[in-house]
């Protein structure tokens, strides 16, 4: 497996040289848009791992898997789905479009920024030091590390530019969408979009949804299996934002994407994948990181459908 995943790596590296590191997020546009690497961590708790998966970055994105399991948690599934709906978009993740023009006033899903920040603006707290610290704690049992923190330049970059987020978030303000202060609900949202992982945590997280919920190496059960398929459909059906479809069909695996270039992917009840590669096709996933996920579904046969 260990010579598969290196072979594999290896040989997407030129394709890292096909995206652009994400800059609308300045503090994102000192990756390098060369590196490329990956993890995978199966049920009996094997690790394998290739290229620059030891390099930490912003998990953005893959953040929302889990902000919606702690809201969830905190709230119950009917609560959660009054503010957020359970359908794709096809368009950008940070559209803002759909908000005005659907029938049905609420974000589509909790994987577009706006759905995010709904979702975030529910988890429970008494400020918003509370509310990231409950998350960050969730990050850490599941990730099985307790060292993980926040970017701090990163979530300052953030802060100062994201202007688009903020008009999304009064938005869903005027709405009824968001009950609380705003800038509270962005402040974690922009701090949870700013946790650093590397690979490894990022397999692990994979291999805890793998394992409907409960981290193997400890038996503890984190969430309702229930819950954790909840999370892995919105992977299926949103994930990969207006690429969902045909990630779907090429790859076949529950997986969500960031801007900062990581790829979570869980396969039930077989592995974890944590990918890194920060080079970004134009709908903000890792290019060279979906290749590398095509390969290995193909040679190890992980597609779901
Ligand atoms: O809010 C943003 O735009 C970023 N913090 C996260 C967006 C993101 O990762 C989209 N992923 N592909």
């Amino acid at each position: 497996m260990k010579d598969l995943l290196k072979g594999i790596i290896d040989k997407n590296i030129e394709v890292t040289e096909k995206g652009k590191v994400a800059d609308y997020i300045p503090a994102l546009a000192k990756a390098n848009p060369r590196d490329l690497g990956a993890c995978i961590i199966d049920m009996d708790g094997n690790i394998y791992t290739a290229g620059e998966y030891r390099k930490r970055f912003t998990i953005q994105s893959i953040s929302k898997t889990i902000a919606l399991m702690l809201a969830i948690m905190d709230n119950g599934e009917e609560e959660v789905f009054k503010k957020v709906g359970m359908e794709p978009t096809g368009d950008a993740f940070n559209s803002i479009y759909k908000l005005e023009v659907e029938e049905i006033a609420k974000p589509l899903n909790p994987m577009i920024n706006a759905g995010a920040i709904a979702v975030t603006s529910l988890i429970k707290g008494r400020d918003s030091k509370e509310k990231i610290d409950r998350l960050l704690s969730l990050f850490r049992k599941i990730s099985c590390n307790d060292n993980i923190v926040i970017n701090e330049e990163v979530y300052l970059s953030e802060k100062e530019t994201g202007n688009r987020n903020r008009a999304m978030g009064y938005l869903l303000k005027d709405m009824g969408i968001v009950d609380g202060n705003v800038e509270e609900a962005l402040d974690v949202y922009f701090k949870q979009c700013s946790i650093e992982m590397d690979c490894i945590d990022i397999a692990n997280m994979g291999l805890f949804l793998a394992n409907d919920g409960t981290i193997p190496k400890t038996g503890e059960v984190v969430v309702d299996e229930h819950i954790s398929r909840i999370i892995k459909t919105y992977m299926v059906t949103c994930g990969m934002y207006n690429s969902s479809g045909e990630f779907a069909i090429k790859v076949g695996i529950p997986a969500k994407s960031g801007v900062g270039g990581g790829i979570l992917a869980s396969v039930p009840h077989r592995m974890g994948i944590g990918i890194y590669g920060p080079a970004l096709d134009k709908r903000g996933n890792s290019v060279a990181g979906l290749r590398v996920l095509q390969s290995l579904s193909k040679q190890l046969d992980l597609s779901i459908f």
